[in-house]
């Protein structure tokens, strides 16, 4: 399958949807630009999950936190202490490996082998000795199983080592003032230090969400697999704030409700599935993960966590602000009011660039048709995104099939109408047949020829990239069909 992988990579390149960040200057790994096509793919998958969080949720708001925050947080958060993974050299080669991942690459390459029980032995092996810190254990763990660098082929290893991920700089210019702070590693954050502003200027009563999408950076140790694993990329997240002793119903309505909204925006049902947790973040009392079936295996694309009140009460201890809500509601045991707690969290955090990879990955189609003609059968090859008419980037190309008649002022004459309110292009060069493949590459779901008998009766053709099939429609009904078919 790393051959459809590859195929994907190039077609995001070559038809405007991803480009490697600086490739001039041969890219900068696991840094990835979005192209023309691609930003308009991923402000719509954006647009749907926030329209989705805080239009169709009357108890969601949205917020747009800053990605630098006092150090404070971090150490609050316990990503200071804790968000690292096990490092591990080659002398030889100088390349940096996770310790971990090398183990179960080797479990993987055991499984292929058909030593089934093996490879499972040495992954729990490698939670037990990851679960007790003990880097020495997974030190030995490389050398008992004789794991050796793919790049130089030798054992001649440094230590396993934590290497935290979060990125770090100087705020200040003046050298004695300056002080260390962090490019957030989780939007999450911003949303924890804003509990009390958006619950006291919104009046919000618990429960409660608070919604928002934006970078974080990490410092990953191994990134690959295209817009998989970056060290930027885009978060969106929700933080829902409930009573203690609710969790485990939030936790799996969110689990739910997440795993229908991969659904609705096209992800088949078979290639979505739930993964839950063996070993917990620091942070989590049950916690979940959706995953996709990228052409390189099922992989995680969105968590849900029941953190309990571990960050506000952290953030509570560390800024000595009390972070308590005060709810009145009755409690039916005491028949007196809740009162004041500080509130539990179940989150919702999904990679808007892992969604983008699964909706990308999955929208690419490559199609054989065997179509009867006078001289027999012809085969057709086709390549065509087959996004959700909602997240494609564009939604209709205005196509005049000559260039002269007046068709071309009858074409922008729609494409003007149109442009308002839905995104059109208006192409007029090349054959229909090359203009027609070039939007099915990228997507687009309609596509609008303008003929000489658009001239007679203001009707024109729309050919649907899924069928090819045509139909001719009153231009006056072209607005309202387009919005209903391209609208979530
Ligand atoms: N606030 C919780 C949190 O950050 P996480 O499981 O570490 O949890 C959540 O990350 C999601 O963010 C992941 O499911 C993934 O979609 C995305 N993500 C995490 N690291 C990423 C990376 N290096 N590149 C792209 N997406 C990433």
């Amino acid at each position: 399958e790393n051959g459809l992988m590859k195929k994907i990579v190039s077609h995001a390149k070559e038809y405007g949807f991803v480009f490697p960040s600086s490739e001039i200057y041969d890219g900068l790994q696991a840094v990835y630009d979005y192209g023309q096509m691609g930003v308009e793919l991923k402000n719509n998958i954006k647009i749907v999950w926030y329209k989705a969080m805080t239009q169709l949720n009357d108890n969601i708001v949205g917020i747009d936190a800053s990605i630098f925050m006092h150090p404070l947080t971090w150490k609050a958060s316990g990503h200071i202490d804790g968000f690292s993974d096990p490092m591990i050299d080659n002398k030889d080669s100088k390349k940096r490996y996770r310790a971990d991942v090398l183990v179960e690459e080797r479990a993987a390459q055991m499984e292929a082998a058909g030593k089934k029980d093996e490879a499972d032995a040495l992954v729990k092996k490698l939670a037990r000795l990851l679960e007790a810190d003990d880097l020495k254990g997974v030190q030995d763990l490389i050398t008992n199983e004789k794991i050796t660098c793919p790049v130089s082929g030798t054992s001649n290893w440094t230590e396993v080592r934590q290497f935290n991920l979060m990125f770090s700089t100087q705020v200040g210019s003046v050298a004695e003032d300056s002080s260390t702070i962090y490019l957030r590693p989780e939007t999450a954050q911003g949303i924890f230090v804003n509990f009390l502003n958006v619950q006291k200027s919104g009046r919000m009563k618990i429960p409660f969400g608070i919604a928002q999408i934006g970078k974080a950076f990490r410092n990953e140790i191994v990134a690959r697999q295209f817009t998989f694993r970056m060290r930027e990329f885009e978060q969106m997240e929700m933080q829902f704030f409930i009573r203690p002793g609710t969790e485990m119903e939030w936790y799996n309505k969110w689990k739910e409700s997440r795993l229908n909204w991969h659904k609705a925006i096209g992800l088949p049902a078979e290639k979505l599935k739930f993964h839950d947790h063996e070993k917990l973040a620091h942070y989590a009392n049950a916690a979940v993960d959706i995953e996709f079936e990228f052409p390189f295996g099922f992989k995680e694309m969105e968590g849900i966590h029941s953190r309990t009140d571990f960050d506000l009460a952290n953030h509570q201890e560390l800024s000595k602000k009390k972070q308590q809500y005060f709810d009145n509601d009755i409690d039916p045991v005491t028949g007196k009011a809740f009162g004041n707690y500080v509130p539990f969290v179940v989150e919702t955090s999904v990679g808007a660039d892992r969604c983008f990879l699964a909706v990308l990955c999955n929208a690419y189609t490559e199609e054989t048709t065997v179509e009867q003609t006078e001289e027999g059968e012809k085969v057709k090859e086709r390549v065509y995104l087959k996004l959700h008419p909602t997240l494609a980037p564009i939604k209709a190309a205005i196509l005049p099939i000559t260039k002269k008649d007046g068709l071309p002022e009858k074409a922008m004459e729609i494409y003007n109408e149109l442009k308002y309110d839905i995104k059109v292009t208006y192409e007029d060069k090349d054959s229909i047949g090359k203009r027609y493949t070039r939007n099915d590459l990228i997507g687009t779901p309609f596509c609008i020829a303008v003929d000489h008998q658009t001239l007679e009766d203001n009707t024109v053709t729309i050919r649907h990239r899924d069928t090819t099939l045509q139909e001719r429609v009153p231009i006056s009904e072209l607005r309202l069909k387009i919005r209903k078919e391209t609208s979530w």
